[in-house]
C-alpha cells in the first residue's frame, strides 16, 4: 500500500471506525481523500470492521458512487431512472457512448472524462438529465451534449 492510500486509511478509521454505519463513512472520507478506493485500503478497512475482504467490496459494488479506479478529469453522470428514461435518454446515452469511446465506469484513454450512471439527478421536469462535475444540464440532447462536451483530443469523431 502507498503511502497516500496508508493514511487515508488511518485518518478514516481514526474518525469513524467507533460509529455506527462507519463501512460507508470509512468508504467515503477514503474517497474522499483520493477519488477513488485502492483495492489495497479493503484489507486494513475489512480487519479493522471485523469484516472479509469480499463483504467490504460487496459494498463498494453495491453503491454506484464508490469508484475502484481514479476517475477522469471531469466525471460526466447520466441519469438512468424513470423520468429521463421515458424522455429518451437510450438515445443520449448511445451518443455518448460513440462519441467519447467509453461505456459506463470507463475513462477516455486521454483521462479527460469518466462516464458514470446515476438513478436521478433531482431534476425529473426537465429531462434528460446529465450531471457535468458539479453543473446539472436539462434536456440535454445528443447535440447539446456536443455543445457542453468538447471532444477529448484523439478522440476519433
Ligand atoms: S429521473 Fe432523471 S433527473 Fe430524475
Amino acid at each position: 500500500m502507498d503511502i497516500k492510500t496508508e493514511r487515508a486509511v488511518e485518518a478514516a478509521l481514526l474518525a469513524h471506525a467507533d460509529k455506527d454505519g462507519a463501512l460507508l463513512e470509512i468508504l467515503h472520507h477514503v474517497q474522499g481523500a483520493l477519488g477513488y478506493i485502492p483495492a489495497a485500503a479493503v484489507p486494513p478497512i475489512g480487519a479493522a470492521l471485523n469484516l472479509s475482504r469480499a463483504e467490504v467490496q460487496g459494498v463498494i459494488g453495491f453503491y454506484h458512487d464508490y469508484r475502484t479506479e481514479p476517475a477522469g478529469e471531469t466525471v460526466l453522470q447520466v441519469c438512468r431512472a424513470e423520468a429521463c428514461k421515458a424522455m429518451g435518454v437510450q438515445q443520449l446515452e448511445a451518443h455518448i457512448h460513440q462519441r467519447l469511446g467509453i461505456h459506463y465506469h470507463e475513462t477516455t484513454p486521454d483521462g479527460r472524462y469518466t462516464l458514470e450512471p446515476v438513478y436521478c439527478l433531482g431534476n425529473c421536469a426537465c429531462t434528460p438529465s446529465l450531471r457535468i462535475g458539479d453543473t446539472v444540464h436539462a434536456r440535454v440532447t445528443p447535440e447539446r451534449f456536443d455543445e457542453l462536451v468538447p471532444l477529448a483530443a484523439g478522440v476519433e469523431e
